[in-house]
C-alpha cells in the first residue's frame, strides 16, 4: 500500500474531525499501518483556530479510550493539493469546501463520512454536528466516526 493522507473536514475543527482524526488514527494504529498514513484535520470556518477541541468531545472519548490532542485549524485552499482523501461531516462542510475549488479541479478527493458508514448507521447523510445539543449527541458522533473508519480503511486498503 503507498502512503495516503487524509484530512478529516467539519465546521469549527472542535468536535466532529478531531474525533474522525482519533478514532481514524486509533484504528489505523492497531492495525500496524501508521507509518502509511499522514491523518489530520481542519474546520471551514476560522473561528476555534487555536483551540483544543471541545471539552465534552474530548471527555466523551476519553471513556472510549480515544485521546483527542488536536489543535483547531481552517481548512485552505493548499489542503487540496497536500491531502488524498479529504473527509467532510455533512453538505455544508462538502460546499463550502468545494467552493474554494472553482475549477473544479479536487472535487474527486471529497467525500463524506457517512458514504462509509454500515449496518444501522447506513441510513445516516452526514455527522451531526453536536455543538449545540446534549450529551447524546456526542456518544452519536463517536458511534457513527468509529463505524465510518471502518469502512474508510477497509476502501483504503
Ligand atoms: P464541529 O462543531 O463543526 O463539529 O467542530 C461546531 C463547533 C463550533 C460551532 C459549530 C459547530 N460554532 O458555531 O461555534
Amino acid at each position: 500500500m503507498s502512503k495516503k493522507s487524509v484530512l478529516f473536514v467539519c465546521l469549527g475543527n472542535i468536535c466532529r474531525s478531531p474525533a474522525a482524526e482519533a478514532i481514524f488514527r486509533d484504528m489505523v494504529a492497531k492495525e500496524k499501518l501508521i507509518e502509511l498514513f499522514h491523518i489530520d484535520s481542519a474546520g471551514t470556518s476560522g473561528h476555534h483556530a487555536g483551540e483544543r477541541a471541545d471539552a465534552r468531545m474530548i471527555k466523551t472519548a476519553a471513556h472510549r479510550g480515544i485521546d483527542v490532542t488536536s489543535i483547531s485549524r481552517q481548512f485552505v485552499s493548499e489542503d487540496f493539493k497536500r491531502f488524498d482523501y479529504i473527509i467532510v461531516m455533512d453538505d455544508s462542510n462538502y460546499q463550502n469546501v468545494i467552493s474554494l475549488d472553482p475549477q473544479g479541479e479536487y472535487g474527486h478527493k471529497v467525500s463524506k463520512m457517512t458514504d462509509y458508514s454500515s449496518g444501522k448507521f447506513a441510513s445516516y447523510d452526514k455527522v451531526p454536528d453536536p455543538y449545540w445539543g446534549g450529551e447524546d449527541g456526542f456518544d452519536l458522533v463517536l458511534d457513527l466516526l468509529t463505524d465510518a473508519s471502518e469502512g474508510l480503511l477497509a476502501n483504503l486498503k
